[in-house]
């Protein structure tokens, strides 16, 4: 007779805390159960590190089960999920504001209460799968890899690097329609991370894993100014911030984070905070220090042809230099030694983080341009309205509409769409808002085109306005 020996994963019952997704989706919704994540009056979250709008109210029409697909990261279910997950994430950090602790104190003792942490550890990985699922399809690391097959596709990784010539960030800012707008939209995406810089990367010096460990230190502590605080990264970069007219204080501007923006600020907690993912970690690192060499200077450039000789660029100056030397080092000293000392079976990793950190970086850059580019559109979508609006009234088949009647100082917190949508005012003025001091004022009649996963909000400017959504699908089978 053969006994088949069951290992004890085999025998382990289901846990609802593990893989219970009606578990999971009760706890999410009590997470959400907060003053902390309910929509606010204001665009702006001044020097509060705790408070983030999450609309929580929407959690519970959401499905976080099946990991999204490489063509929904934008859908308005990624936007959520990507704010309640670095929430979560930064959980995790010491977020002090700079004024004013004792009126904020609460805020603080629940943003790191027992009813967050609890909620949180269950929630995390689920809003993690769900958000990078689709990374496993999308990227594949088959074939054997060996430490020279690996040199070498880094290798002219780094060469087509220095040969390259795509400057299109920078390229969209100096021929937008209003290029200080459009460069403050991108410090404002950059600042999701930067102001808080090296806050991932320094969940990786605890623990014990030899020469590699005091290397990693190394770079944080470069990250850090070595201690002297005007001079560590996040520091310079508050400087740039402050030297356009924007805030320095984390997440001043949370609403105005694109989802993307968000998911990439995600991504390096996530190969970060559970460190079974260490060797993608250090493959994605190396990605980012190397492609930030090019993207450093140029920005460096653009940001003085924007704004002048008056716009601090240090941060970008500093990291188009040191940048040289840490891309080399990251390779020399962190992955080559980590092959040599762990063998080649973690080289897929490595390739794995490197090729997911350069994915989720370009589909970053591509929604930031389309935002750009559709919020210099505002007159554009405007005109567009009557005319879809009208032909919506004379339509047999009309698409699904809500209406809204709200008061004076009612703000929508920004969100996204799935589908285009006309924005149609019936009575009232609303203040359609499509990024930081970006907006375009609608009266009774008017109305507004918004494109499909672009970033908007609204404000009411009126006693009182009454506006339709109609969810119009493609607004171009609208237009005749
Ligand atoms: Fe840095
Ligand atoms: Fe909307």
């Amino acid at each position: 007779m053969q006994h088949k020996k069951r290992s004890l994963s085999d025998e382990r019952s289901r846990n609802p805390a593990v893989d219970d997704y009606d578990f999971f989706a009760r706890c999410l919704q009590a997470y959400g159960e907060s003053d902390l994540y309910a929509d606010i009056e204001t665009w702006r979250i001044e020097d509060n590190p705790y408070r983030r709008p999450l609309r929580p109210h929407v959690f519970k029409d959401l499905n976080f089960q099946k990991p999204l697909a490489r063509e929904e990261l934008l859908t308005s279910a990624s936007l959520t999920a990507c704010r309640t997950l670095l929430t979560i994430y930064e959980s995790d950090f010491v977020l002090l504001p700079r004024r004013d602790l004792a009126s904020k104190r609460a805020d603080m003792d629940e943003f790191y209460g027992r009813r967050a942490q609890v909620l949180g550890a269950i929630v995390r990985p689920w809003l993690e799968s769900y958000l990078f699922g689709f990374l496993d399809d999308a990227i594949s690391t088959s074939g054997r890899w060996t430490l020279s097959s690996m040199s070498e596709y880094f290798e002219s990784f780094i060469a087509e690097e220095r040969r390259r010539s795509d400057g299109s960030m920078a390229t969209a800012i100096l021929t937008s329609e209003y290029p200080q707008h459009a460069a403050r939209t991108c410090l404002v995406q950059l600042a999701s991370d930067f102001l808080l810089e090296s806050s991932a990367m320094g969940r990786n010096v605890g623990g014990s894993y030899g020469p590699l460990q005091s290397e990693m230190f190394k770079i944080l502590i470069d990250e850090l100014g070595y201690g002297v605080h005007r001079t560590r990264h996040s520091s310079l970069y508050e400087g740039t911030m402050e030297s356009v007219g924007l805030a320095s204080t984390p997440h001043t501007y949370w609403q105005f984070y694109l989802t993307s923006s968000l998911l990439l600020n995600n991504y390096y907690n996530y190969v970060c905070r559970n460190h079974g993912r260490f060797f993608r970690y250090i493959g994605a690192l190396f990605q980012a220090e190397t492609t930030f060499i090019e993207m450093c200077r140029r920005m460096a450039d653009t940001l003085r042809k924007v704004f002048g000789p008056g716009v601090d660029v240090r941060y970008f100056q500093e990291h188009a230099h040191i940048n040289q030397h840490r891309s080399r080092m990251v390779f020399d000293r962190m992955i080559l030694p980590a092959v040599e000392m762990f063998g080649e079976g973690i080289i897929p990793d490595i390739v794995r983080g490197f090729e997911e950190g350069k994915l989720l970086a370009g589909i970053a850059k591509q929604d930031y341009l389309d935002q750009v580019a559709w919020s210099d559109s505002s007159a554009h979508w405007k005109l567009l309205a009557p005319a879809i609006h009208r032909n919506i009234e004379h339509s047999r088949e009309k698409p699904k509409v809500q209406r809204f009647i709200e008061p004076r100082g009612e703000l929508s917190v920004t969100h996204v769409h799935d589908g285009d949508a006309l924005c149609f005012i019936q009575s009232g003025i609303l203040r359609f808002v499509t990024g930081h001091e970006r907006s375009v004022l609608l009266h009774a009649g008017e109305g507004t085109v918004i494109r499909r996963n672009r970033l908007h909000g609204a404000l009411i400017e009126s006693e009182e306005c009454t506006y339709d959504i109609h969810s119009i699908g493609d607004y171009e089978q609208w237009l005749s």
